[in-house]
């Protein structure tokens, strides 16, 4: 197995630092011989992992194609007007800015273009699925911004269009915020847009988790009703780690410079590469039958759980995402992922709408890239099950899961 799947650097690693190249292989083995059901992540594709090993690593590109304050830009450039260029091919976006470090770093800049320090934003509420950038007191955005949280109902765990409504009628908010790390519904992206017109407030779409979905055709685009679209490229989309912005013609200058200066420095060009890789195969028929192969999968999980007597939130998912409360089974999230990831199946909590205890958030996008299908989402199902009623001791979980990623190696030899 080579380390890095960059074939130019694996041997000169291995020669080189062979402590730190074990170290790479290892984690090679373990996200193949283990079950990747982390929400967020993806197996992204060998060409992805060369771009990312690649001489464009060592190159310095302050600013954009054309207008850069380094030398030797001109091969870079053509990288990044590529990646752009696909970008707004695939999303149908007047604009695209490719250069965002991560999720994070695209929310900052957007926040960066549109608002001033003090400005009230509308956010779905972190105990209900908001991202830390959507107002916590941790992060910049709950410092620097007056974050008024909406919520999900208490019945349905569906957003509660009434109260976002009401909340913006009542607080007149600079902007809206649509987008989660955790809801498992398409959103209503006509519904916020009317909502932000009648109040006078741009809507900013963190489509950080649909936008794989949406590049593949198995989601709703929010690009014809959000004024800017942050994303991340390393989710479903099945990219690199990194972020981007998609907007009008008409913010498109304030997007970039709102990323470079003001946010940020150097573009990294390797990453910006693997971009433009990661968009190519997403524009591709074959990645649009994965992105709805998906959603069957998380489809066909969600039932099966709930056939276990697990609680799934909304009642199933539109999406990748499947969130869960394993109480009925006798544990809450917390101890839940602690009996499955000593069964070698990796998962996250999250946060249950009004409750105190900690529910499941699972994905189907790494095991669907692995070639898994709805069969072996029953299988998962009742495994994951038995391990957290405690029917099936770790050692022979880790068995079953060897025996399961066994036959969908991500990185075939
Ligand atoms: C909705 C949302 N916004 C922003 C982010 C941040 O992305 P990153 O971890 O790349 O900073 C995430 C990450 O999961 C997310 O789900």
């Amino acid at each position: 197995m080579s380390v890095t799947h960059a074939p130019q650097t694996a041997d000169v690693l291995a020669r080189q630092d062979p402590e730190l190249a074990e170290i790479l292989l290892g984690e090679l083995h373990r996200q193949s011989s283990t079950l990747q059901l982390i929400a967020a992540e993806n197996f992204c594709s060998p060409a992805v992992l060369a771009a990312l090993g690649s001489a464009l690593a060592n190159k310095y590109a302050e600013g954009y194609p054309g207008a850069r304050h380094h030398g030797g830009c001109e091969i870079v450039d053509v990288a990044e007007r590529l990646a752009v260029d696909r970008a707004k091919s695939l999303f149908g976006a007047e604009h695209a800015n490719v250069q965002s470090h991560s999720g994070s770093s695209a929310v900052l800049a957007a926040y960066a273009a549109l608002l001033r320090p003090g400005d009230t934003v509308l956010a779905l509420g972190l105990p209900y699925g908001g991202h830390l950038t959507h107002g916590s007191p941790a992060n910049f955005s709950g410092r620097w911004f007056d974050f008024v949280p909406y919520g999900v109902d208490a019945e349905t765990g569906l957003i509660d269009h009434e109260q976002v409504r009401t909340l913006a009628r009542t607080h007149r908010p600079k902007a809206i915020v649509c987008g989660s790390i955790a809801y498992p519904r398409h959103i209503d992206y006509a519904f916020f847009r009317e909502v932000a017109d009648e109040v006078g407030a741009y809507l900013i779409a963190d489509a950080a988790h649909p936008i794989g979905l949406v590049a593949g055709g198995a989601a709703p685009s929010p690009v014809p009703y959000a004024d800017v679209v942050c994303a991340t490229t390393h989710k479903v989309l099945r990219g690199p780690r990194g972020g981007m912005i998609l907007c009008g013609g008409e913010l498109a200058e304030r997007v970039d410079r709102a990323v470079f200066p003001f946010t940020q420095g150097g573009a990294q060009m390797h990453t910006i590469a693997a971009k433009a890789i990661a968009f190519g195969e997403a524009a591709t028929p074959a990645f649009a039958a994965y992105a709805h192969q998906v959603v069957a999968n998380a489809r066909i999980l969600a039932a099966a759980l709930a056939d276990e007597g697990i609680v799934v939130t909304t009642g199933g998912t539109d999406t990748h995402l499947v969130t869960a409360d394993p109480a009925p089974l006798g544990v809450d999230g917390r101890a839940a992922r602690g009996r499955l990831a000593a069964a070698g199946m990796v998962l996250d909590c999250c946060a249950l709408p009004h409750a105190d205890t900690r529910g499941l958030r699972l994905g189907t996008a790494a095991v669907t890239t692995q070639g898994m299908a709805e069969k072996e989402m029953e299988r998962i199902a009742a495994l994951l099950a038995g391990v957290v009623r405690g029917e099936v001791e770790s050692v022979r979980a880790r068995e079953e899961v060897r025996d399961l990623v066994g036959g969908f190696p991500p990185y075939p030899a």
